[in-house]
């Protein structure tokens, strides 16, 4: 079974000026300096230049938080998966709950997002999970089928293990209501029991776990066999819980 290495990646949404973002970078990195694992800040689009060249020579990699699936054209108020690459930007957050919901993201667009990204040599950080309706009356599997086998469907298999899958279930999300470590690793499991239909490769895709981790949940939720680290919002704001649930991981 390939080694997968934990990955922890902060989700900043609409927080931090370019001031921010910098005072942050200074000081997350000192507090992780000894850490091998994949560390990656999403930053908003203004401020990902600044964290790019703040954590050269780092453990940190920055992400964007959406692109659109174009390569160029009349698509107003969008960025395209080049422009993040000029930038140095080295992954994108693909899918997430808050843009499936407020922005009308699809899965038709993701289906596209997603090869569009690997293609532009982007590592897509693909978001799914469930909403608390579909957990209540246990459709959680059929949602996240649903999702993997839309948004994967372009994926070539052999590029399938450069995909970061993150599950978030939308009812964890900011509301300080974490999944228990079980539901966490059940769901987890069923993802990677999805991938497995596409080969053995599904064994080296890292499967994130998000909603609502913090340093103090951090620990047992990615001791589960099939958590590979944690996609985190609220708490990826202050320097010193990255610090800690990095060190947790
Ligand atoms: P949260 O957000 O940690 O604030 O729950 C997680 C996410 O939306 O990625």
């Amino acid at each position: 079974m390939p080694e997968r290495t934990p990955y922890i990646a902060a989700n900043w949404k609409m927080h931090k000026t370019v001031a921010e973002a910098a005072a942050f970078v200074d000081a997350l990195l000192p507090r992780i300096a000894a850490t091998q694992h994949d560390i990656v800040i999403c930053p908003p689009y203004l401020a990902l230049s600044e964290v790019v060249e703040r954590s050269r020579g780092s453990a940190v990699r920055v992400a964007a938080q959406n692109m659109h699936e174009e390569p160029l054209g009349a698509f107003t108020g969008e960025i395209s998966a080049a422009m993040l690459v000029e930038a140095d930007v080295e992954a994108v957050i693909l899918g997430h709950s808050e843009r499936r919901q407020y922005f009308n993201e699809t899965d038709e667009a993701l289906a596209r997002k997603v090869p569009a990204a690997l293609a532009a040599g982007l590592e897509p950080i693909l978001c799914v999970g469930e909403g608390e309706e579909a957990r209540d009356a246990e459709q959680t599997e059929d949602v996240l089928e649903r999702q993997l086998q839309a948004d994967l469907a372009e994926v070539e298999s052999g590029r399938l293990a450069e995909v970061v899958v993150a599950y978030e279930p939308i009812w964890a999300i900011g509301t300080g209501r974490t999944a228990t470590p079980e539901q966490a690793q059940e769901a987890c499991a069923f993802i990677r029991d999805v991938l497995r239909e596409r080969g053995a490769v599904a064994d080296a895709v890292r499967i994130l776990y998000g909603g609502s981790v913090k340093p103090a949940n951090a620990a047992e939720l990615m001791a589960q066999p099939d958590i590979d680290g944690a996609l985190v919002g609220g708490a990826s704001l202050d320097p010193e819980e990255v610090a800690a649930i990095v060190e947790a991981a």
